[in-house]
């Protein structure tokens, strides 16, 4: 698909007030739980945007009733209903570009995307990774860090790219690997630190201070050469 624009033609915001509003989309497969501190910081004004559906591939997705309680709309597309990760990916973005989004934010959307799908998003899709990419790119990530005895672990933010957690990274988190670790508590503090660094990603992506320019970002206008970072801190 070579068309990079997102189809402006929603009947959904049609409402006027949502024009100036800077619109994300978040796609989830389950608990959700960077999608509640996202709808957190809006609703404290932390974050100037608003979430314009949340969308799930799962029916199951907790994620679903906290958009619910919210007021957000919330849909399911059911991955299992199409014969090809290609047919399903068509009727994702038909649905999103429906929204008129200035971002989509992957929030635990567990699904390979299909090379087409990414790039007609260029530069307008982040996700969260489990790890301080470049390390530990895929799954089990916790497992193989403390496998490699690393003494810091964390995650990450970054654009989204056909290639599999591999694009430029916003911001990352840093947690400290404790000796007494298992993959449950290590994963327990990178979820929240993910939790801090998620939310202002996506307030310094709608506040226009970082942007996406062919393949770099900008941060306050400038190249940006390395990715935002953050500690976190325990007592
Ligand atoms: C997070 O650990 C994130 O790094 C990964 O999926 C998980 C989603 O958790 N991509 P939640 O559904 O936001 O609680």
């Amino acid at each position: 698909m070579s068309d990079n624009s997102v189809k402006k033609t929603s009947d959904n915001n049609n409402d006027k007030n949502l024009v100036n509003i800077y619109k994300l989309v978040v796609l989830i497969s389950g608990s959700g739980s960077n999608l509640q501190v996202i709808i957190d910081n809006i609703d404290a004004g932390n974050i100037n945007a608003k979430i314009v559906a949340v969308i799930s591939n799962r029916a199951n997705a907790f994620g679903l009733e906290r958009a619910k309680k919210s007021g957000i709309e919330a849909k399911v597309l059911d991955h299992t209903q199409y014969d090809s990760r290609e047919a399903f990916d068509e009727e994702l973005q038909t649905l999103i570009d429906d929204y008129s989004p200035d971002l989509i934010v992957l929030a635990g959307f567990m699904r390979i995307l299909s090379d087409n799908f990414v790039e007609h998003y260029t530069g307008k899709m982040i996700n969260i990774h489990p790890s301080l990419l470049p390390l530990y790119k895929g799954l089990h990530t916790h497992q193989r860090a403390l496998a490699d005895r690393q003494t810091e672990h964390g995650a990450s933010v970054h654009f989204v790219i056909p290639e599999l957690d591999a694009g430029k990274v916003i911001i990352q988190g840093i947690v400290d690997v404790k000796v007494d670790d298992d993959a449950e508590s290590l994963a327990k503090r990178v979820h929240q630190i993910e939790h801090q660094i998620y939310p202002h990603a996506v307030k310094i992506l709608a506040e226009g201070l970082l942007k996406y320019n062919d393949g770099e970002i900008l941060y306050h206008d400038k190249p940006m050469l390395e990715p935002l970072k953050k500690q976190l801190i325990t007592s």
